[in-house]
């Protein structure tokens, strides 16, 4: 029959239901026209010290590279943040913008029957608030944090943590974000994943691994699962 399979979702956070990128509308107050070009460094240089402290095996947790992050590109764009500025962007990081389609899409997906979950690098208490404040939370089976694993994504234990927590089988389990690195760290992981790619412009990493299917926002996912 034609019945959509029931799956489990688990839905990146940022970069998928909220965006990183939205904070440039506080930044503008603080570093005027460069805002967009310093909320891109900030989110790249976030991502950055994820990667290089699971590398290391030096875990802080996701608020910690985030503020070390902001602390680097201020320093790098000249911008002599003061401490209340500083502050002032850490408390808007808890409420960053959910795009547009999250909450319809996910609601939509729950009442299809899917199970539906964040899962996130972000620190579990900051996903909470971040998740409440889009009007997310209330939708959610649950939210899953990278932070038991003391490790971050790509790492396949974040993954297979998450597995453990939904209690989910790997090809029942399909990762749904718009970061690249991400869906190929699920794929590599055995699960499948939904690359949301917002801008047609976006580029995948020509590694090999594919995302399972591709959709160009959340709102295409329920029509593009799989169905049995
Ligand atoms: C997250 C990072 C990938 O939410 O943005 O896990």
């Amino acid at each position: 029959d034609d019945a959509p399979m029931k799956a489990t979702l688990a839905f990146d956070v940022y970069g998928t239901l909220v965006d990183p990128l939205g904070i440039a509308e506080t930044l503008r107050g603080f570093v005027g026209d460069r805002a967009a070009a310093f909320a891109q460094a900030w989110r790249e240089k976030q991502l950055e010290y994820t990667f290089r402290r699971g590398l290391m095996r030096r875990y802080r947790d996701f608020d910690v590279c985030t503020r070390e992050a902001l602390g680097h590109v201020d320093a790098r764009f000249g911008t002599r943040l003061s401490p209340a500025a500083v502050d002032a962007l850490m408390a808007r990081y808890l409420e960053l913008p959910a795009y547009g389609d999250a909450v319809e899409a996910v609601s939509n997906l729950r009442e299809l029957g899917h199970r539906v979950y964040a899962f996130s690098n972000g620190r579990p208490d900051q996903l909470l608030q971040l998740l409440q404040f889009a009007g997310l939370l209330e939708l959610l089976d649950g939210v899953v944090s990278v932070d038991p694993v003391a490790s971050f994504k790509p790492d396949p234990a974040v993954y297979r943590h998450f597995l453990e927590a939904a209690d989910s089988a790997a090809t029942d389990t399909w990762l749904v974000s718009g970061n690249p690195f991400d869906v190929i760290g699920a794929r590599s992981a055995g699960w499948n994943a939904a690359w949301i790619r917002r801008d047609p412009a976006a580029v995948f990493d020509p590694w090999g691994i594919e995302p399972t299917l591709t959709v160009t926002s959340l709102m295409g996912l329920a029509a593009a699962l799989p169905r049995h």
